[in-house]
């Protein structure tokens, strides 16, 4: 019995086994919790703690297709008060804390982001976790290759456990100094798909099962904060084609933004590749299709992934350095990756400004008057700086 009791899985005494968050509209009036747990535990019910009264909401599950082991629960709370605390339970006496969005810009949005995230040890990606924890950001972006979890051929199985140890590790490291869980925003890469490049959402089954609010079943989205800014997730050609559906959509989404103040896009493979050629697979499709749609609507910034290492392109329009009305791209992935590639060299790469082979996180720092960004090592050490205005 002793033996059983120190063996047996926390989940099985009720506990999930990883809670997370994320949006799939309105952050500053809602949050939906998920969490996942073993396929016993089919209780489906969140309360939820505020100003001494507590709320029951009901929750939805699906069986994690690649693990019939587990259960994948939702449940959206909505009508919820902006920038405002408020802490839950589920079964057991766990006290979950989250903390809604402001409506204004009236105090700095901060968040971090990163990509290409478990590559190599659990120990890595723990510390970068606790590293972008340490920056109180209000929620995290993640640009694909989330957990290595496929395969390269689609008729083979995904590999789910790295799924599963991935989302543990999150849930229980991004947690902010007041306690509140950081929500996250995922964007598909090449390695959260069994084939890679052209497949179909089905080869992507614990990718959409996951993150099956944002970006949700379409595979790319836009999420509005308020009325300052909007973000858009892009599929970079791994379950949706970039040309066409896809890319009518991005027009319409971003046409009817015209006036927002803060628009970016999060994707995988770069646009302009710092260490691949730019010729690399999806680069020109994504040059051709997405990059005029960002001039055309003034993007802030794009967050690019893919190559593993760190670059901040010039301000660019119509593939030349501009001085004014420009789009950066901000990338290139290596959140979990120990041994980041070298960009080619500066010659080959004369729209790029900045390069680093270094493993790294962006913390963003989001003002009325401007965006501010550093890249930040796994030492923590800040070796990038800039703003745009
Ligand atoms: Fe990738």
């Amino acid at each position: 019995v002793i033996f059983l009791f120190l063996f047996t899985p926390l989940f099985l005494f009720g506990a999930p086994q990883a809670v997370y968050l994320t949006w799939g509209s309105s952050p500053e009036s809602s949050m939906t919790v998920h969490w996942l747990s073993s396929i016993n535990e089919k209780e489906e019910s969140l309360t939820l703690f505020h100003e001494g009264k507590c709320f029951s909401f009901q929750a939805t599950s699906v069986i994690l297709p690649t693990d019939t082991t587990y259960l994948v629960h939702k449940a959206t709370l909505s009508h919820l008060k902006s920038d405002t605390v408020y802490q839950f339970k589920l079964k057991g006496e766990t006290l979950y804390k989250f903390k809604t969005m402001p409506k204004t810009l009236e105090n700095p949005i901060t968040f971090v982001v990163g990509g290409d995230c478990y590559h190599d040890s659990l120990d890595l990606l723990n510390q970068m976790h606790k590293l972008a924890a340490k920056k109180n950001p209000h929620f995290a972006l993640i640009g694909g290759d989330i957990a290595y979890a496929s395969s390269v051929f689609s008729f083979m199985p995904e590999n789910t456990k790295r799924w599963i140890e991935w989302i543990e590790a999150y849930s229980k490291t991004m947690i902010r100094e007041d306690g509140t869980l950081i929500p996250l925003i995922g964007a598909i890469g090449n390695h959260d798909v069994n084939g890679r490049y052209s497949q179909t959402p089905e080869m992507a089954k614990t990718f959409y099962t996951l993150f099956s609010t944002m970006p949700g079943p379409q595979g790319y989205a836009v999420l509005d904060f308020s009325d300052y800014m909007s973000l858009f997730v892009l599929d970079s050609g791994h379950t949706h084609p970039i040309e066409g559906v896809q890319t009518k959509w991005l027009e319409e989404a971003l046409s009817k933004r015209g006036d927002r103040k803060y628009k970016f896009a999060l994707y995988h493979v770069p646009a302009y590749p710092s260490c691949r050629k730019m010729s690399t697979l999806m680069s020109p499709e994504i040059r051709e299709h997405f990059v005029p749609l960002f001039e055309k609507y003034q993007l802030t910034a794009a967050f690019e992934h893919h190559d593993h290492g760190y670059k901040r392109t010039f301000p660019l329009k119509e593939g030349k350095r501009v001085t004014s009305k420009g789009v950066v791209y901000i990338g290139d992935g290596g959140f979990g990756v120990e041994s980041p590639r070298m960009a080619r060299p500066q010659e080959e790469i004369p729209l790029i400004e900045k390069t680093a082979s270094k493993t790294h996180f962006i913390f963003a720092t989001l003002r009325d008057k401007g965006l501010e960004v550093e890249a930040i090592d796994k030492e923590g050490a800040v070796f990038d700086q800039f703003f745009i205005e």
